[in-house]
């Protein structure tokens, strides 16, 4: 067997362990005699396998006592009607544009209320967070939306937001659990799963306790927040083996470290990629430097009518899934947290050599 350097945006890659130990336990969950797929939620060993995958998140984030966690369905992007059918209450709503998510997110919302773009760095080409000074934000919205990290673009917040008495949420998708937040900043997270936590299907949501119960009459009781908590996370069945997934990952993060050891391992990852970039002129990173992202490394080549070559081969040396998006172009190193450092040093090592060989 020969595993390769995945550099997919998501689905991404899985920490090995993680993988070896569900493909363990997956003919016998625990001497269940069953795999953990063929679990029905209701049951004791599930409802273990559920508190404890939670338990370990709020540790992980270090999630405060008035926040909940809810394991929902839908992705991101069922939470971009999803949240406004919970929060906007008949007011607007703020959002920072800063790319194709932020943009995905405005649209979505637009459906349910009023938006206000209260920033925007298009004019950059996304290749910048703008500004705190220069939002114009409304003191009476509903709540203020960023993206903070950019997947296909790749810029990220490199600070958190003061937003005053409303309500910051964010859509951290592509670097939840990449480095330890202040929860308590924000008053709504979500996120996939399928980057930096486990496989697509789950999607994880944290929000203040005081946010619950203001759903427009029109929501799915599903997708309204309060109901979801009420039954902790399991009003319908939720996606029990991308939820145990996600918990074996969990177990691996506070294995290795926790958030603080993974903020150190993902800044070198990205350190590594970024600086050889920066010091070569035959490749481009088009973010601005204090915008860039650890997690989404989009990058060019100087002349790209070699693009294709230097996919098929690092291709050959299995490191897969660099094509950039089709919005952008180009080519894109996705380093979420189960990348290892090996593996930024065998696309380092692979750019160095096709730049030499066609520079
Ligand atoms: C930042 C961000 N937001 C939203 C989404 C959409 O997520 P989903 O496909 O899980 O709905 C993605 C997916 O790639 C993303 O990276």
């Amino acid at each position: 067997m020969t595993r390769v350097f995945n550099f997919s945006a998501g689905p991404a890659v899985l920490p090995e362990p993680v993988l070896r130990q569900a493909a363990a336990e997956m003919l016998d969950w625990q001497g269940s005699g069953m795999s953990v797929m063929e679990m029905s939620h209701r049951g004791p060993q599930f409802m273990a396998i559920a508190a404890a995958a939670m338990a370990d998140l709020r540790a992980l984030l270090d999630v405060p006592a008035h926040y909940r966690i809810l394991f929902m369905q839908g992705g991101a992007i069922g939470q971009n009607a999803i949240l406004p059918m919970n929060l906007m209450r008949g007011k607007g709503a703020d959002y920072v544009d800063t790319g194709e998510w932020s943009r995905r997110s405005i649209a979505e919302a637009a459906r349910y209320g009023r938006v206000n773009v209260a920033a925007s760095s298009e004019a950059s080409r996304y290749t910048t967070i703008p500004p705190r000074d220069s939002w114009r934000l409304d003191p009476d919205a509903a709540y203020v939306h960023i993206c903070s990290n950019e997947t296909i673009g790749g810029v990220q917040y490199q600070f958190t937001p003061e937003v005053g008495a409303v309500p910051l949420v964010a859509d951290m998708s592509s670097d939840i659990l990449s480095r330890p937040i202040e929860v308590s900043k924000y008053a709504l997270i979500y996120g996939g799963a399928q980057k930096n936590i486990g496989p697509a299907g789950l999607t994880i949501v944290i929000v203040r306790e005081d946010l619950l119960g203001h759903a427009m009459a029109l929501t799915p009781s599903a997708f309204d927040y309060k109901v979801v908590a009420e039954h902790d996370s399991m009003y319908n069945t939720p996606p029990t083996y991308a939820i145990y997934i996600a918990g074996l990952v969990f177990k691996w993060l506070q294995a290795e470290g926790g958030l603080a050891a993974m903020a150190e391992r993902n800044r070198s990852k990205a350190a590594l990629l970024y600086d050889f970039l920066d010091a070569t002129p035959f490749y481009s990173s088009p973010v601005a430097r204090d915008c860039r992202s650890w997690m989404n490394v989009p990058f060019r080549l100087a002349d790209d009518r070699l693009d294709a070559a230097f996919l098929a081969g690092a291709e050959e040396r299995g490191l897969v899934q660099l094509k950039g998006h089709r919005v952008v172009g180009g080519m894109r190193a996705s380093i979420y947290n189960a990348m290892p450092i090996e593996g930024v040093r065998a696309l380092v090592d692979y750019l160095r050599e096709f730049a030499a060989r066609h520079g």
